[in-house]
């Protein structure tokens, strides 16, 4: 996820901006299993650690969900950049426990819903503190100096320092918490507050709110800011108690507590007021902890939507019960994955690298079916895409392999909110459409979808007709505004190119270049679902627009300083566009180094640049444009070597992998293993510097880990060598297994330079295969042993017909 400068996002907290800080001192608990060496597990879960990632800026959720489940219940703590609410940092305070989160956005802070807050150690219920800054406490901090938390997929717990345990779990729409309070013989008793207000940006009006004195149950909303867009959306909970009585009841306006109080419209209040409920419990006795269990429902639609949903998902409060079927749930999609781990003294912590990244692309989008306040519909409903330019190039290509009918519901849910608004989501959040990053990429996550599973569409019920309508509405319909919608559909037709000055009532004439760019990208895709589809003029001319990224190509830019066969750029970023053209033909010259990190004038953008794009579907092109392969080596170089490759820039990201169209696959596996060695690890700061991009950066780490990288909507994949001697993948929807061998598997170098790693030669089910470079999708298709004899050779070629460098449009590819 980026974050933009735009005026009606409330907050702006871009973590590119906080210091890099360090902690490799925080060593997070997760319970790992220890498996023999070679031995498959039944429980993958225990490979996932869910604090990779919390500190630095990650952004990263390690709380208690589904797999795409809506709710993800997890701390709240007051640290900056709090965007998925925890932070490992033991320094920082506890505000509460709320129902929803996102994982690795940027915007304003996302949702951070009804926060659950449990005092021990209030004197009287007028006295005890409500606010966010009063009431907020430290954890208990272990004698090595983390805090006391600890984390499992579906499970969260923590010990706070008022001697409180707090353990989360939950459902798709409900959260379970377990708080057990410490015996006291000082006579104070267990308090929970219910924080109705507070959202992680303070944006609430409208709050309503009901406390039933008898059984404590409190139900309200109210209207909250969208995280990234324009939009305000309404949510709703019930929250209910179970293994104490309420013994006092009364409501909060801010630091003040009210006795007795059952309803908001009670309470005077200001515009932004904090809101909640206060409850007060018989303790169990003087000698025994009192455990509370709150279970919170919550719903888009309405309260009793929420108490519904509470009561059908969990309906006797069975706390263990309910974390077992979400680690049981966890297990199933993570299981469709196996690794086998050799004796290097790296590979269980490889392994946990490897899960954790996969754990981190099953959180978002969320599986919203039945909480759509917008229009009625019996198809399922996803939201939380935040945003289809972070994930359609990494995260839906890792789901087509080995999780393809929640891709297909997923599909399903973004053809319905076609069918209602025009047009695909791209940065959809809260139920609200969001700002677009670039291109309409809900376009090459449908074609990803169709590509890859045409022959089982209709049995998953994604209709081929409503998918390709979908993608002409996209291609060929102007939006009233494609900062939200669409694209730029009349300016791309007319010009071919997005021009700078180009000024037209739908939106901002911003990231040109990136529009333009992505636009062929996204039109690739409609060509590749139009052949599929026998639309052959179709095919034709989207395959003609999926060329036009060449017209941002102004072949004369240098790069001052650099070295004279770096000639020729696009762009060199997302947000300042390089050398975007105008309406009259001409390029609007810009220095190339203009917001990288080597700006002579140090120019604060929000991404620092790489110059050379994602165009995946004509890279030979690239190689063409640039004047040969020995250019384009020289280019992947320097743009490593100087610092122009950010590993966080979603375009730039394959940029470690694309000597591969150079036919020196040797340097790209060398390229991505120093990247892993370089930004990834399992530690709280083992993401690079921001965000983990709702599963962006999880995806992209795990194809670089598997020895693989996708090229969405295309039929190919890109080969290198798993850090593993084995790993592999299976298809429910083919019903197969698809293994990749490292057949002399010699461990993985330190550092990610030299080793045994470069493929020399592929065998599938032991015919010897054409490409060291690429496989074809048959092997997932029809299942396959795909078996890589490795070699310390770094120059091994990608084999020796034309046909083993990897396709591209222009070298007649893809057909
Ligand atoms: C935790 O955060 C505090 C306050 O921001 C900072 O001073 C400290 O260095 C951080 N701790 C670690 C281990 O990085
Ligand atoms: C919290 O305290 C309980 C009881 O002492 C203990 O069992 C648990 O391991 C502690 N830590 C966490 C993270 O729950
Ligand atoms: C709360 O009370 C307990 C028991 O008296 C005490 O150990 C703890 O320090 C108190 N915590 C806070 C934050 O006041
Ligand atoms: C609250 O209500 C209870 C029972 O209805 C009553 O005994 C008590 O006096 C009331 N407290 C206040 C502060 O109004
Ligand atoms: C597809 O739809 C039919 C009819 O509504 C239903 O019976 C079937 O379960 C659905 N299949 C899937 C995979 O959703
Ligand atoms: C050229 O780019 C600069 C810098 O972004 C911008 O200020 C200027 O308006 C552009 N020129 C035109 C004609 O759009
Ligand atoms: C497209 O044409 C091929 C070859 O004639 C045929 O096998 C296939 O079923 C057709 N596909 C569709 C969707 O009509
Ligand atoms: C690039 O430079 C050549 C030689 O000076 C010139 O003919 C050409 O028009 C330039 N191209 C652009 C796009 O500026
Ligand atoms: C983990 O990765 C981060 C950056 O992504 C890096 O700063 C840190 O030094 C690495 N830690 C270890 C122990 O490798
Ligand atoms: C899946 O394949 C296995 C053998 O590989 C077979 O036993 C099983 O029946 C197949 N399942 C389905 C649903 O086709």
């Amino acid at each position: 996820m980026l974050d933009i400068l735009v005026p009606t996002t409330p907050r702006l907290a871009d973590m590119r901006f906080y210091s890099l800080v360090t902690l490799t001192c925080i060593v997070p608990a997760f319970a790992q299993t220890s498996g023999a060496v070679g031995e498959a597990t039944s429980d993958p879960a225990s490979f996932v650690n869910l604090f990779v990632g919390t500190t630095n800026g990650g952004h990263v959720f390690p709380g208690a969900t589904l797999p795409h489940g809506m709710v993800k219940v997890g701390m709240d703590t007051d640290s900056p950049g709090n965007h998925a609410g925890y932070d490992a940092n033991g320094t920082f305070r506890v505000l509460g426990f709320s129902q929803l989160h996102d994982d690795g956005t940027g915007g304003g802070v996302p949702l951070s819903h009804f926060k659950i807050f449990p005092s021990a150690n209030c004197t009287s219920f007028e006295g005890c503190a409500t606010s966010l800054d009063a009431r907020k406490v430290l954890r208990k901090i272990l004698p090595n100096g983390n805090p006391d938390d600890f984390a499992s997929p579906g499970y969260f717990s923590t010990n706070l320092s008022t001697g409180v345990r707090v353990e989360l779990t939950a459902t798709r729409r409900t959260s379970l918490q377990r708080h057990t309070f410490p015996p006291r013989s000082d006579g104070l008793i267990p308090r929970i507050n219910v924080d109705i207000s507070n959202d992680g940006q303070q944006s609430s009006t409208v709050p309503t709110m009901v406390v039933d004195p008898t059984s404590g149950r409190v139900t309200g909303g109210g209207q909250f800011q969208a995280s990234f867009g324009p939009g305000r959306y309404s949510i709703f909970t019930c929250v209910d108690f179970r293994g104490v009585v309420p013994a006092e009841y009364g409501s909060w306006l801010g630091n003040t507590p009210v006795r007795n109080i059952t309803n908001a419209k009670q309470m005077y209040r200001g515009f932004g007021s904090q809101l909640g409920a206060l409850l007060a419990f018989q303790p169990t006795g003087p000698s025994q902890p009192t455990v509370i269990l709150v279970r919170t429902g919550v719903s888009y639609i309405s309260t009793a939507q929420a108490c519904n949903n509470a009561e059908s998902e969990i309906p006797t409060f069975d706390f263990s019960g309910v974390s077992a079927a979400a680690r049981a749930s966890w297990n199933d999609v993570l299981g469709n994955i196996e690794v086998t781990i050799g004796t290097g003294s790296d590979q269980e912590d490889t392994r946990v690298l490897l899960y954790s990244s996969l754990y981190r692309t099953h959180l978002s989008p969320a599986d919203y079916t039945g909480e759509n306040p917008n229009w009625k519909s019996t198809e399922p409903y996803y939201d939380s895409f935040y945003c289809n330019w972070d994930t359609y190039r990494t995260l839906y290509p890792l789901m087509s392999l080995h999780d393809p009918e929640r891709f297909a519901l997923i599909v399903r849910g973004m053809l319905n909110i076609q069918q209602h608004e025009g047009w695909l989501p791209e940065c959809r959040g809260a139920t609200q459409q969001q700002f677009i990053q670039g291109g309409s990429n809900g376009d090459p996550i449908v074609s990803e979808f169709f590509v890859k599973f045409a022959t089982h569409a209709s049995k998953l019920n994604v209709s081929s007709a409503a998918l390709y309508s979908a993608l002409l509405a996209d291609a060929e319909n102007l939006p009233p505004d494609w900062d939200l919608q669409g694209r730029e559909t009349d300016a791309w037709k007319k010009f071919n190119y997005i021009p700078q000055d180009l000024v037209e009532p739908g939106g901002t004439p911003s990231k040109v270049v990136s529009r333009s760019l992505e636009y062929a990208f996204d039109d690739f895709t409609i060509s590749q679902v139009a052949k599929l589809l026998n639309k052959t003029s179709d095919a034709a001319k989207y395959s003609g627009r999926a060329g036009n990224f060449v017209n941002n190509w102004n072949p004369n830019t240098t790069v001052p300083g650099g070295p004279t066969t770096v000639k020729g750029m696009m762009q060199s970023g997302l947000i300042r566009s390089m050398q975007p053209r105008l309406v009259s033909g001409d390029f609007n010259f810009t220095d190339p180094r203009h917001c990288s990190v080597n700006d002579p004038t140090h120019a604060t953008c929000f991404l620092d640049g790489s110059p050379l794009l994602y165009v995946p579907q004509d890279t030979a092109k690239l190689v063409e444009l640039q004047g040969g392969t020995a250019n384009f080596i020289d280019r992947l170089d320097f743009i490593i070597d100087n610092g122009y490759f950010d590993v966080t820039d979603e375009p730039g990201q394959q940029i470690p992998f694309m000597y591969h169209y150079a036919n020196r696959p040797g340097l790209s596996t060398q390229r991505s293993r120093q990247t892993i060695a370089q930004f990834f690890n399992t530690t709280t700061a083992g993401l690079p510097g921001n965000d983990a991009r709702t599963g962006a950066m999880g995806s992209y780490a795990f194809f670089y880990l598997a020895g693989l990288y996708p090229l969405p909507a295309t039929r190919q994949l890109l080969l290198s060598s798993p850090f593993f001697p084995s790993i592999s993948f299976t298809n429910p929807v083919f019903n197969t297994t698809t293994t990749f061998q490292a057949k002399n598997f010699g461990g993985n170098p330190p550092g990610g330079t030299g080793g045994s790693v470069f493929v020399k030669s592929v065998t599938i089910d032991g015919v010897p295969w054409k490409s060291t470079c690429f496989v074809e999708w048959d092997v997932f298709e029809t299942g396959a042993t795909v078996e890589l004899e490795l070699t310390t050779d770094i120059t091994v070629p990608c084999g020796s017909t034309n046909d083993a460098l990897p396709p591209s449009l222009s070298t007649g590819g893809y057909d």
